[in-house]
């Protein structure tokens, strides 16, 4: 297999993570399957699931059709509200682990707050506990806010390898951003090419990419990576598989990336998208 065109980041726990990895969901454990070994067999190397999205025997399936050394793969996983205790941390990675076939996981996160249950800072105890113990190589969370993540810093002490937050140019979310790179915390987004919303149709995206001679997405998935985020497109197209992971041959100028943050809609952006203050799993 030829090597993967994809550079890492180094995370402050040691590990280090793919810049750009498959999104599966909400790709079933009978399609991921395929999707998955393709992906591998293209050179990605990062594969997001979580249990919520039911897939996780298909993408361990999918990862061991590919033949590639687990040690050269990096698996990303979630748990749900339920398991956030200490106990049921490490209860929902040993069933992760389970239903993955691997016997262990890169990274895990907290899917959601759910600041209503309050009971995060245990599920992030739980995760310190999982890493100190070399169970996982890196922990993390999802769709925290910057409230949620300096409790997790004034009451443990440790922040997060990565907070995984949807996140494209016209929901730039700079301000949680900015505090990530004081605590050097990896911003990874989630529907990066704006999840069939119409980025990639916008006027300016689609005259960089005519310029550059790509396609709008991959100048979508390029900014991400010139501003140093984590990004998982998902397809289950060969063909845009192999075209979102071709991103590492061009660059954008300053220009272009100023064009397209300019896209940002600020808060305003923000208040339209899942409040993870309300809504979570
Ligand atoms: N942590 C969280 O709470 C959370 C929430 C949502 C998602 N996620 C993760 O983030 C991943 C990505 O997010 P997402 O799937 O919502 O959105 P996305 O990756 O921004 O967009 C996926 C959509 O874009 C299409 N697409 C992919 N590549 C394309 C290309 N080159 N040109 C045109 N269209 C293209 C896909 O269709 P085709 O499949 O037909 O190509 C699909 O409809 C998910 O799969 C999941 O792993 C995490």
């Amino acid at each position: 297999m030829p090597p993967s065109p994809v550079p890492t980041v180094a995370l402050a726990h040691g590990a280090r993570m793919p810049r750009l990895g498959l999104g599966t969901w909400p790709l079933d454990d009978r399609t991921v399957q395929g999707v998955v070994e393709q992906a591998v067999g293209l050179g990605y190397r990062l594969v997001d699931t979580a249990h919520n999205y039911g897939n996780e025997r298909g993408v361990g399936a999918g990862l061991r059709a590919s033949g590639l050394p687990r040690e050269e793969l990096f698996v990303t996983t979630k748990f749900n509200k339920n398991s956030h205790s200490v106990r049921g941390v490490r209860r929902a990675a040993e069933q992760s682990v389970r239903r993955l076939g691997v016997d262990y996981l890169d990274l895990l996160l907290i899917h959601w707050p759910n600041p209503g249950r309050d009971r995060y800072v245990e599920a992030w105890r739980g995760l310190i506990e999982l890493l100190k113990a070399g169970d996982v190589r890196a922990i993390g969370v999802s769709n925290f806010k910057r409230a949620h993540l300096e409790r997790l810093l004034a009451e443990t002490g440790v922040a997060p390898d990565v907070n995984q937050i949807q996140l494209d140019p016209r929901l730039a979310r700079v301000q949680v951003r900015a505090y990530h790179a004081q605590h050097d915390i990896v911003t990874e987004a989630w529907s990066p090419l704006g999840a069939g919303t119409g980025l990639l149709d916008d006027p300016v995206i689609i005259a960089i990419a005519a310029r550059h001679d790509r396609t709008p997405a991959q100048v979508v998935l390029r900014w991400h990576l010139d501003l140093g985020l984590v990004v998982v497109p998902k397809s289950a197209s060969p063909a845009r598989l192999a075209e979102n992971i071709d991103v590492f041959g061009f660059t954008l100028s300053d220009g272009d990336i100023a064009a397209i943050s300019a896209l940002d809609r600020g808060a305003a952006g923000e208040a339209a998208a899942l409040d993870s203050d309300t809504f979570g799993h």
